[in-house]
Formats: C-alpha cells, sequence, structure tokens
C-alpha cells in the first residue's frame, strides 16, 4: 500500500529525494534549536559545579566523598566547556580573530571522539605547539576540519583504522594541517569528482556530497589551498595550507 506521502506525491519530484530534504531540512531546524538546548544545560551546570565547590570548602568532609565530589565537579566543568564550545561554533555571525590552529584542530577531535570510538578508529594528534596564531574566522576553519575528519572517519566505518591529524609549518610562519586515515582510498577516477558539488558515494541521510565542495571554496576564499592524496586500500590524506606571508 502507497503511504499518503507517495499517493499525493508531486511527479516532478522523487520519494526518495523528498524524504532525503525532509531529513535534511529536519536536521537544521534540529541544528537551530540545539543552541537553546544547550543554553538551557550550562545552568543546571553551573549550579553542580559551585554546589561541589561549597563541599569541598566544607572541613569536616571525609577523603572519599572529598575525591567523589572533586569528580562530580571536574566532569561537571568539562561538559560546560564543550557546551560552551558548541554553543560558540554554532554561530553563524564572521568573527575574524586571532585563531590558534591547534585548538581549533583540539576542539574538532574531542567534539568527534565518539564518533572516532564507535568505529573503532585510534586517533593521533601530532601538533606543532610552536606554529604562529592566524587571523582568520575560526568557526570556518572548525567547519573545513570537521568535514574532512568525519569523511575519513565514515570512509573507516568497517573494521576500525587509524586518523592522524597533523598541524606543522611548511616554512617558517606558514601554518599547514593534514588528515590522514587508513581508509580504503579514493578511486583514481573519483578524485576530480569529490570536490564537485552533489557528488556522493554515501547513502542518503549519510551525506549530501557538499562537504568537500563547500571545504575547498571555504578554504580558497580564506587565501589557503587543499590538496589530497589517496591510495587504493591504502588510505586518504588531505592537506591543507595557509601562507601567511602573502596575506600581509
Ligand atoms: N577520507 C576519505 N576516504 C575515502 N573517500 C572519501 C574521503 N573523503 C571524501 N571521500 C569521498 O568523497 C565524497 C564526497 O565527500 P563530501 O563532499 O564530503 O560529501 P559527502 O561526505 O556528503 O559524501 C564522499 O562521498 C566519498 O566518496
Ligand atoms: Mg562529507
Amino acid at each position: 500500500m502507497k503511504t499518503l506521502a507517495e499517493k499525493h506525491n508531486n511527479d516532478n519530484i522523487s520519494a526518495e529525494l523528498l524524504k532525503q530534504m525532509a531529513y535534511n531540512e529536519k536536521m537544521a531546524e534540529l541544528g537551530r534549536i540545539s543552541a537553546g538546548v544547550v543554553h538551557e544545560l550550562n545552568s543546571p551546570l553551573s549550579v553542580i559545579t559551585s554546589a561541589a565547590q561549597m563541599i569541598l570548602r566544607e572541613s569536616d568532609v571525609s577523603e572519599f566523598v572529598r575525591e567523589m565530589v572533586a569528580r562530580i565537579s571536574s566532569e561537571a566543568q568539562r561538559l560546560s566547556q564543550m557546551t560552551r564550545g558548541l554553543l560558540n561554533f554554532s554561530r553563524q555571525d564572521e568573527a575574524t580573530e586571532e585563531t590558534d590552529v591547534n585548538l581549533a584542530v583540539e576542539f574538532i577531535l574531542d567534539f568527534l571522539a565518539y564518533e572516532a570510538a564507535k568505529r573503532g578508529v585510534t586517533v593521533l594528534r601530532n601538533l606543532d605547539y610552536h606554529l604562529q596564531t592566524v587571523r582568520m574566522d575560526s568557526n570556518l576553519l572548525k567547519q573545513i576540519l570537521l568535514n574532512i575528519i568525519m569523511n575519513s572517519l565514515q570512509a573507516m566505518e568497517q573494521d576500525g583504522g587509524k586518523l592522524l591529524v597533523d598541524t606543522f609549518a611548511p616554512k617558517d610562519g606558514d601554518i599547514g594541517i593534514s588528515i590522514a586515515d587508513t581508509g580504503p582510498g579514493i578511486p583514481d577516477d573519483a578524485m576530480t569528482k569529490i570536490f564537485q558539488p552533489y557528488y556522493t558515494t554515501k547513502k542518503p541521510g549519510e551525506g549530501t556530497g557538499l562537504g568537500l565542495f563547500v571545504t575547498k571554496t571555504l578554504v580558497e576564499n580564506m587565501g589557503g589551498r587543499i590538496e589530497v592524496r589517496s591510495r587504493r586500500n591504502k588510505g586518504t590524506m588531505f592537506s591543507i595550507t595557509f601562507a601567511l606571508a602573502r596575506q600581509g
């Protein structure tokens, strides 16, 4: 039997496409309201943190209780930091600021820790802490990292694997970020297509094919370059470089 939606389906638009559009729209709407939800989480979390601090200031608390309360407090603070980070990341207004690339990488890797763990992926960070800060919109940088890293994790869906994220200075003062995975690689004939809008090998709901198109456009608008190297059954490496000298 046909569903109500199928019976009334406009001939111009396939049921599959409609399903995908409805899903995308739902996710976008969820994204918009999640800022409010995150905001709501912050008040109970600060109540927990300050109550825990008050208990810790009492003199007649046993060592065991002290330890447990200290854990409650530090977990509440971790959650609150994460939710504030999310709130900040979800903002749409443009803000060019001195950005620490390593902090952006760490934020996204913490944010995706669960996505990596559930696929059995080991994440390795190799960050150069001598990198200069760079004037850019840190939320755009996070969006770039999110898409590339999420693609890598999705590529390693089957049997675990390794994700290696490096930051480095290709030349003095320049900034480089590379993201390497041990996934199945990208076939030669797809290498030119991956940056085209709507090219995807994923099921509806898992990918739109817009990620790398948006990512490449953002990187280039920010004065950077994006490159990809891939070997079948070995893995894929995306690298992004920003030549700061040229930005003046
Ligand atoms: N790390 C990777 N390993 C293997 N294939 C990849 C990787 N990154 C991207 N791809 C391929 O490029 C396609 C396009 O990626 P993207 O533009 O982000 O769209 P989406 O993730 O929605 O499919 C993916 O569907 C996938 O086939
Ligand atoms: Mg993607």
